[in-house]
């Protein structure tokens, strides 16, 4: 289902690679046998063999279908990101233009501070039936409680008390935090995350899987693609083993300098799909003064912007790619008989097809201008892939974290910025 390749682009030898085996073994072990830092976060692997409440966030997920024009998610940093990067990788580019009968769009809030944002959003929610879903693992993050007070607020007198409660549903720990609190005295519908499991690791839990139901995708097939790929993770011990390669490529090539894994992809659908993986992989590596720099971009958009730079300025990433090799639509290229645009030359291709040789056309490029490549190959965008996709970024960020000798489960720096934000807003005063 999912395919690694790579280019070295001379930096280094096949061998070197071969070389890390010991090491990476090392670390899938730490995670197999739970023995290695922040192994009480260890829930994730085994979340699609585990997962128990797939009937109920299908049944929950068709009653708010049928009584909503707008489903609100709320929630920040790994509490909405594996959700909006499912959705927005299977929904229409247009969705949110396009209102059908029982499915109702999805829009988010408390991943920013934007007082527009809010208005803009309260706005748009005065003229349509809507529901809030508010998710927080510590049931404390200060972006989604804010946002959550607001739209409860807006959301009870437009409904009355009563009804807004059936329109709302809470996703956070079993017993600790403000939200389970609220959630215990207001009787709102509940599900739980599980204490081994942390917030960038969570989208197959109730996280990711309610929102996406509610947007009308088959959560089944999510976690059949995670159970399938994971089958093969966890069993292939020998750098035939693609989240093998992938650690072990990520670990070398910055054993050399490089100091930037940019993320490529060439699909705009798949935008929130890279900013998962940089949440991921940046807030799991970047610690004790380690930790390569996860930038993702969109291609060819980004030709036009960053191109220059990849190919000729600082030599101090290297990339993955993300190829996907079928679209799920598509479109002629239409005969023109003046061909005064000079484009009938491309009669014979796909859109898809032209896109894929950008794709080629850049790897070449750029591995002239001395970038390596780690290419992550899929034939196409659906459920069961995506739900692959995400296990391996997991199983590979955990390999990858352990073997550059960081704990891949904590996020200690995230308090930083909250603890200065509480004393200048005088919280503890
Ligand atoms: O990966 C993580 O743990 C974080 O990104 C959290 O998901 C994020 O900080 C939100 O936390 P919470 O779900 O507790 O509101």
């Amino acid at each position: 289902m999912i395919k690694v390749d790579y280019d070295f682009a001379g930096i280094c030898e096949n061998n070197e690679l071969q070389n890390l085996e010991k090491e990476i073994l090392n670390s899938h072990e730490l995670i197999m046998n739970a023995n290695g830092a922040g192994n009480d976060f260890l829930g994730w692997r085994d979340l699609p063999l585990q997962i128990d409440c797939v009937a109920d966030i299908q049944n929950v997920a068709r009653a708010l279908r049928e009584k909503n024009d707008i489903f609100v998610v709320i929630g920040i940093g790994g509490s909405y990101l594996g959700a909006r990067a499912v959705i927005e990788a299977l929904s229409s580019a247009f969705a949110n233009l396009m209102s059908k009968k029982n499915s109702p769009i999805i829009l988010y809030a408390g991943e920013n501070l934007s007082e527009d944002y809010m208005v803009d959003l309260l706005e748009v929610l005065k003229t349509k039936d809507y529901s809030l879903c508010v998710i927080s693992k510590s049931g404390t993050t200060t972006e989604p409680a804010i946002a959550f007070r607001i739209l409860k607020k807006e959301l009870e007198e437009k409904y009355g008390k009563e009804e807004a409660k059936n329109r709302i549903i809470a996703i956070t720990d079993k017993s600790k935090g403000a939200l389970r609190g609220l959630a215990t005295e207001n009787g709102y519908k509940t599900f739980e995350i599980k204490d081994d499991v942390g917030g960038r690791f969570s989208v197959l839990t109730p996280v990711g899987l309610l929102p996406i139901a509610v947007a009308g995708f088959d959560i089944e097939k999510i976690l059949q693609g995670a159970k399938e790929i994971r089958e093969v993770l966890i069993n292939n011990k020998s750098m035939t083993n693609p989240a093998w390669k992938y650690a072990a490529f990520r670990n070398l090539l910055y054993a050399k300098g490089k100091k930037i894994d940019v993320f490529l992809s060439y699909l705009p659908s798949l935008q929130y799909l890279s900013r998962w993986w940089q949440q991921l992989f940046g807030e799991s590596e970047g610690k004790n003064g380690k930790g390569l720099f996860p930038v993702c971009l969109l291609n060819t958009t980004d030709l036009h912007s960053m191109g220059q730079y990849i190919q000729e300025g600082e030599r101090i990433m290297f990339e993955t790619i993300l190829q996907v090799e079928n679209s799920n639509k598509n479109v002629e290229i239409p005969f023109d008989k003046d061909n005064k645009d000079g484009l009938n030359y491309l009669l014979s291709h796909s859109l898809n097809e032209i896109n894929l040789v950008a794709l080629q056309a850049t790897r070449q490029a750029h591995l002239s201008g001395g970038v390596a490549q780690v290419r992550i190959s899929v034939e196409r965008v659906n459920e069961k892939i995506l739900g692959a996709i995400l296990y391996f970024f997991e199983f590979s960020c955990a390999l990858s974290a352990y073997t550059l000798k960081v704990n891949p489960f904590n996020q200690p720096g995230v308090e930083a910025y909250k603890n200065n934000m509480f004393d200048l807003l005088g919280k503890n005063k």
